[in-house]
């Protein structure tokens, strides 16, 4: 079986980093690069955390650094829920490998120039990047088999009632994305808040007793803090659903869909309109398997290693 070679591009961030996880422990993927983007934090910081993150997974390829803002609209972070450092609670090994000198954009340039197969990019950020390499680079945009993000909601929003965080963050940069003619696969609030993880979940994954399983339920349990202020009984793990797009379609349930971004209106910036009133541009996933999620955890954390380490 020939494997899926991916960018992963993302703004590290919890659940970020559990997808990240996910993506290597599948055999499926074949991880060609690794760029981060501002979201959840500063670029400085999710750049740092990305270089940590593959530190920890085992992930060797080029990390590079994406733009310090989005496209248009000024920065904005989200300390309330990722922490200070953007990746707050477990202590994690400094970065063993170096910072590319390349830039994001043109890293992903690189990969696609040089794969012969079409690359996935799984973003699980704003879109900032993935708009830019668009515009900077037309003619690589056939060389993308497909974009899996994590963003947007056709129900509702998480930022404001309309939008979630990361098309809000930059919208004009989903806009790019979902207009691009590109497959799109979105995993969206729809879907996320049903992939919960519950506290018992963390304690499955503490008990397969490696150094991975360990930050990950560290992790859990920093991320669920906050969203069980807001009442919920799990963990949404949002972004990992990007990768189960790809690797665990059988868990989700999905629908083809326009969607559409609104990129100006004072109450609805950032909200992402999915109907069937046009063409679709994108495979919009609403339902996932939540049992069958949790233990796809569980396997993926047991392919880093057995018992204490
Ligand atoms: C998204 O926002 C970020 O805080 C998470 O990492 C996820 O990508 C959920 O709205
Ligand atoms: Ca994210």
């Amino acid at each position: 079986m020939s494997r899926i070679p991916v960018i992963l591009d993302g703004d590290p961030g919890h659940d970020d980093a559990i997808a990240w996880m996910l993506a290597k422990a599948s055999p499926m993927l074949d991880i060609r690069a690794v760029t981060s983007v501002c979201g959840n934090q500063t670029i400085e910081k999710t750049t740092y955390n990305a270089l940590r993150i593959c530190t920890l997974l085992g992930i060797d390829c080029p990390v590079a650094m994406g733009r310090p803002s989005p496209l248009l609209a000024e920065p904005m972070n989200a300390p309330s829920v990722h922490g200070q450092s953007g990746l707050d609670g477990p202590k994690l090994p400094e970065p063993a490998m170096e910072l590319s000198r390349m830039r994001s954009v043109e890293l992903m340039a690189k990969v696609l120039r040089e794969s012969e197969a079409p690359v996935t990019i799984v973003s699980t950020g704003p879109q900032t990047n993935v708009a830019a390499l668009l515009l900077a680079h037309p003619e690589l945009k056939n060389k993308i088999g497909q974009i899996s993000l994590m963003g947007g909601g056709i129900a509702h929003g998480n930022w404001t009632p309309a939008a979630e965080f990361n098309i809000l963050v930059d919208p004009e940069a989903a806009k790019i994305v979902f207009e691009s003619g590109v497959p799109v696969i979105m995993s969206g609030l729809d879907v996320t808040e049903k992939a919960l993880i519950f506290p018992a979940d963390f304690e499955r994954i503490r008990a397969v007793g490696n150094q991975v399983a360990g930050v990950v339920a560290d992790w859990l349990e920093f991320f669920y803090a906050f969203h069980r202020e807001l009442g919920y009984p799990g963990a949404p793990l949002h972004d990992p659903v990007a990768v189960v797009s790809l690797v665990r379609p059988d868990l989700l349930i999905s629908k083809e869909l326009c969607v559409e971004v609104e990129t100006k209106g004072e109450y609805c910036r950032g909200a992402t309109i999915g109907h069937d009133r046009k063409p679709a541009n994108a495979r919009v996933n609403l339902g996932i398997d939540r049992d069958g999620f949790a233990d796809f955890l569980v396997e993926a954390v047991s392919t880093y290693g057995e018992g204490k380490q």
